[in-house]
């Protein structure tokens, strides 16, 4: 567990990379403020602290706007992949959500693996790696029969119009069909990918009438409650046109070799649906980079948020539920996250690195970073520091789900380790 001068190599990667980006951003550099933190009373690491990266300085691809629990902003992948690999290195994400590690990567021309033990990440990553031209999904929806006859299994009559329903089971039917028959094609999972996304939210742009944000359903219970108490009742919504409108904004701003670029790279990018402590699948020494970020201990119920987009889909909410790492105690967090070190550590290449993200919780009485640093360094890794980005409050700083402190602004807070 010997480190030898720690801090040295993150402050040159920033300095290089600074340079790169122009004076403006190195001159912030130079105000980082620098702690060092004990680990485990055996050696101390750096704890660097500045805004390395915001919002506005760095707009990212409105190709990520779909929304996910607890997913973070493009501008932390890019900072990382930019700085520790070059085009056509691989970019891994165990725990990969939406998938905004991914396709930040794809966008960069990195090769990608993505894993999640919910497979509603596939189903909400993959299709943007494969750009549909948008008169062909125009059209595809077109085809979609609405059928009045389809039973639906579960009341969902407190969320939807009756005539909205029909679209969203014809769709889902025609979908489950296509996909039991082995036919599903891009244009499909991009229509899949969509209408997932579009279920239920708290506006006109979505199916439901006004209900909690798209990533976290109510029960059907809770929402017959909020439609008494806000006098509502749900209004006919048209799905075709509201599902070409988001393919619309998600295909706002990406270029022609964009979309050139995320299918070379889709084509050869490996989607797991595993526990990130058994991925066996990924070669030893393959991996240039991991940037990722996993549950903190049990404060985002996953599979309870997700239950009407796994209907949706045709998945077991519950069983995937009992997958997902949720640990009270955390004693528990840190074994799991051992074992998905141990795998890290395999994976990675000699020279590659991992940006481990985690936040404060219990009101910050529990430091996740430095129990992740003990791990990291106990899997034989270099732990190169922490480094907390700390960015000034926005407002729109809580659509990306980054957790606002006391204090107005917003901290992720990533330990980089190195393999040597
Ligand atoms: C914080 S979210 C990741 C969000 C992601 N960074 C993004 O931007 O969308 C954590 C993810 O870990 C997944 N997960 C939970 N336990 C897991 C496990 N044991 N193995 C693999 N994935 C797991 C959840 O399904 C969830 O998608």
């Amino acid at each position: 567990m010997h480190q030898s001068n720690p801090n040295i190599d993150l402050r040159n990667y920033l300095s290089n990379y600074a340079f790169s980006l122009g004076d403006d951003l190195f001159s912030s550099f130079s105000t980082t403020r620098i702690e060092q933190i004990a680990i485990d009373n055996l050696l101390t690491i750096p704890k660097f602290t500045n805004e390395f990266w915001t919002s506005k300085q760095r707009q990212a691809n409105s190709i990520h706007e779909v929304s996910y629990r607890a997913c973070f902003k493009p501008q932390l992948p890019k900072f990382f992949i930019e700085l520790l690999t070059k085009p056509g290195d691989v970019v891994y994400d165990p725990f990969a959500g939406r998938g905004t590690t991914v396709i930040e990567a794809a966008l960069l021309n990195r090769n990608v693996i993505a894993n999640d033990i919910n497979p509603l990440s596939e189903i909400l990553c993959k299709p943007r790696l494969f750009i549909p031209d948008f008169n062909s999904l125009q059209k595809r929806l077109n085809e979609i029969p609405i059928r009045n006859e389809i039973k639906q299994d579960i009341d969902l009559t407190m969320f939807f119009h009756p005539d909205t329903l029909n679209e969203i089971l014809s769709i889902r039917s025609y979908l489950i069909d296509k996909k039991n028959s082995g036919i599903e094609d891009e244009i499909d999972m991009w229509i899949r990918m969509i209408t997932t996304n579009r279920l239920t939210g708290h506006s006109k742009g979505f199916f439901s009438v006004y209900t909690l944000p798209p990533n976290q359903a109510v029960t059907q219970d809770q929402q017959k409650k909020i439609n008494l108490k806000r006098k509502q009742v749900p209004e006919y919504r048209d799905t075709k046109k509201i599902i070409l409108k988001k393919a619309k904004a998600l295909l706002k701003n990406l270029t022609a070799d964009q979309i050139e670029r995320l299918k070379t790279i889709g084509t050869k990018a490996v989607f797991l649906n595993k526990d990130s402590t058994e991925t066996e699948e990924i070669k030893s020494n393959s991996v240039s980079l991991t940037v990722t970020s996993p549950p903190f201990l049990d404060v985002v119920q996953y599979a309870r948020d997700n239950w009407l987009r796994c209907w949706f889909n045709n998945l077991n909410a519950e069983e995937i539920g009992k997958k997902i790492t949720m640990s009270k105690k955390v004693e528990d967090w840190c074994s799991v996250m051992s074992g998905v070190f141990k795998q890290l550590y395999r994976i990675t290449k000699p020279n590659g690195y991992v940006a481990f993200e985690v936040g404060d919780v219990r009101g910050g009485k529990i430091k996740l970073d430095e129990y992740i640093a003990d791990i990291g360094i106990r899997q034989n890794f270099n732990c190169v520091g922490i480094m907390v980005n700390e960015q000034s409050f926005t407002k729109t700083a809580n659509i990306w789900g980054v957790t606002n402190n006391s204090k107005g602004t917003n901290t992720n807070k990533i330990v980089v380790f190195k393999k040597l």
